[in-house]
């Protein structure tokens, strides 16, 4: 496994530059959790912060962990130019994913986007889905094999939805969404670009 994405390597990519999502939610995060009631979520790897913000906003309580405090720092400031009622809904916590154990069966979402970790992200993914209640939803959205882009990284970074699944005990777990999916953003240097996701969705049984 890779030893760049380590602390200090996040800690200086969100120096050097911001993220190109200009504080847009993910829209896979928008599609799989629009419909839900709100209530308790963690965002794992929750960079500068787009995603627990809109989550926040729609009413959920949300814990945001990051190990770059760079992106924590200008996530907190991103929330709380939107009001007190958004920016008071959200916990910020610097902590390493690969150590940091979050509540077991605590949370009514946990979600997770592209979080890189510098570790498996079967071991990652495990221990996040321990963190979700029973009745809850696991969402796991990650760069797919198929997609071309490099993303900085070796292939490390890639998996499809189904490695997920297949990771989760089907006892405890259905599975609701596991596909690749195609869709347009815009790249650092502006140009638009075709990624795919990998995006899976999962209900613990309650
Ligand atoms: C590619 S960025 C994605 C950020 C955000 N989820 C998004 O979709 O824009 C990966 C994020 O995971 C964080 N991260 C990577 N490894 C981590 C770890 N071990 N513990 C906590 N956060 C980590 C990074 O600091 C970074 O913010």
């Amino acid at each position: 496994m890779s030893e760049e994405f380590d602390r200090t390597f996040w800690e200086e990519r969100y120096r050097s530059h911001t993220t190109n999502h200009h504080g847009r939610p993910n829209p896979q995060l928008i599609a799989e959790t629009g419909e839900l009631v709100p209530g308790t979520a963690l965002d794992a790897g929750c960079g500068e912060g787009a995603d627990a913000i809109w989550l926040a906003s729609r009413g959920w309580r949300v814990t945001a962990v990051d190990i770059a405090t760079t992106a924590l720092r200008r996530a907190q400031e991103h929330a709380e130019t939107l009001g007190g009622e958004i920016a008071s809904r959200i916990d910020w916590v610097a902590a390493d994913l690969t150590s940091w154990t979050p509540p077991d069966a605590h949370f009514d979402l946990v979600s997770t986007h592209y979080a890189h970790p510098a570790t498996s992200p079967d071991v990652l993914f495990r221990r996040l889905a321990a963190a979700v209640a029973p009745g809850g939803t696991l969402l796991v959205v990650g760069h797919h094999p198929s997609d071309h882009i490099s993303h900085g990284a070796g292939p490390e970074v890639h998996f499809t939805a189904e490695e997920i699944a297949a990771s989760l005990d089907p006892d405890r777990w259905d599975i609701l969404v596991a596909e690749a999916r195609s869709r347009s953003v815009t790249d650092h240097g502006g140009r638009e670009i075709t990624i795919r996701d990998a995006v899976l969705r999962g209900r613990r049984r309650p």
